[in-house]
């Protein structure tokens, strides 16, 4: 046994600015206690506050028997696990996109490395953007397909690769975020339907950080962009502005059926407790009461990026995700030093998870922080950054 290997690596990523650890804190709401200080949470995924909402759990209690519903599946999906809360959960996500069938996850994770290994083969393609997801990348590191990136929202890129290689394949599938977790931005989903309509490839876009966010009644993007028609999978997150854990594919029937008798992820693995099933259905149907939520989020979002704009920052996208680009791997944990140290929970994001030099603070807002600790903050990146 030779652990010399191991202890070279982790001075290998001390070294390089990249050493992890996981933080002792507590949460209060949109406070965290972290080292000693109480701060605004702005690393949460948390999107509209609902994971500490005193009144959504009270009503959650008081119309749930959670205690009948119980803690734990105990068992598969495949074997005994599958509660009668899934049923009812799956014909919920069916209704309010309009698709045929939903299957639902025990996380983001586990759909990402399941569906496309499932569904792909060695005749077939994908075609990814750039900037998706390392549980995408590891789905497609499982899959027998071929796989192949196109430059981050560059869809000229990805119809010269389809022109060049459509024939070459069997089935091909296009394969984007919808808000990226990294630069917030937002993919035109209407320009990748007419791509995939016109190269006859499947669409599959994973709605993490924007479903419960964007659209009227918090479907994600594919409603706010009249598309949920036209996209063959969309995938969904239950543990980010759902508030719960888990997550979903809403698609063709055919294709349910199919992931239920080979998606590796979903048959081997235990199912997800019964309440927690019971809650991300309970979340679901009030979700279009929370548009005011959206609302405020999208306004509050836009005026850090002004902010930042203002101070001779960079910023990108058009979402709740808010990067302020610093440049150098150090620059990045500084500025978080003096965030945090001022009373602001945001955390730098490195060099290799974004491009060398492009290290940044990620802000990802909630809309249950008012709006006067919000103006605390661009009151602070406006003066207080010297
Ligand atoms: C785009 C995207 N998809 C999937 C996931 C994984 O979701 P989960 O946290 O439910 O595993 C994440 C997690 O951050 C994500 O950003």
């Amino acid at each position: 046994m030779n652990k010399e290997r191991y202890i070279k690596k982790l001075e290998t990523i001390k070294a390089t600015g990249n050493y992890r650890t996981l933080r002792e804190i507590e949460q209060n709401g949109f406070l965290i206690h972290a080292q000693g200080r109480e701060m605004l949470n702005l690393s949460s995924n948390d999107y509209l506050g609902l994971s500490t909402n005193p009144q959504l759990a009270e009503s959650f209690r008081s119309e749930t028997d959670i205690m009948a519903l119980g803690y734990s599946a105990a068992s598969s999906r495949l074997l005994s696990g599958n509660h009668q809360y899934y049923k009812m959960l799956e014909d919920d996500l069916a209704d309010w996109y309009d698709k045929e069938g939903a299957l639902v996850f025990n996380s983001g994770y586990h759909a990402n490395i399941g569906i496309l290994p499932a569904l792909t083969g060695k005749r077939d393609l994908v075609v990814a953007d750039k900037l998706v997801h390392a549980s995408i990348i590891d789905g497609l590191r499982l899959s027998d397909a071929q796989m192949l990136r196109y430059r981050h929202l560059d869809y000229e890129h990805l119809r010269s690769i389809l022109t060049q290689h459509r024939e070459e394949y069997e089935q091909v599938f296009i394969v984007t975020e919808s808000v990226f977790s990294m630069d917030g931005d937002v993919a035109d989903l209407q320009q990748l339907c007419e791509l995939k309509k016109e190269f006859d490839a499947f669409l599959y876009v994973d709605e993490a950080h924007a479903i419960g966010v964007r659209g009227t009644n918090g479907l994600g993007c594919c409603e706010e962009q009249a598309c949920t028609e036209d996209i063959d999978f969309i995938v969904g997150t239950f543990g980010k502005a759902f508030a719960s854990m888990g997550a979903f594919v809403v698609c063709e029937e055919i294709f349910r059926e199919y992931l239920v008798n080979t998606q590796r992820s979903l048959i081997f693995t235990t199912a997800l407790p019964p309440v927690n099933v019971a809650w991300t259905r309970f979340i679901l149907n009030k979700m279009p009461d929370f548009y005011d939520l959206r609302i405020k989020l999208a306004r509050v979002s836009e005026r850090l990026r002004e902010v930042l704009t203002d101070k001779g920052f960079e910023t990108r996208g058009s979402s709740h995700i808010v990067p302020m680009v610093c440049g150098a791997n150090e620059n990045s944990v500084e500025v978080a030093d003096l965030l945090q140290d001022n009373g602001f929970f945001a955390l730098p994001v490195r060099y290799p998870t974004v491009p060398k030099n492009e290290a940044r603070i990620r802000f990802s807002l909630n809309a249950s922080i008012p709006l006067e600790d919000y103006e605390c903050l661009f009151d602070f990146l406006l003066n207080g950054m010297e």
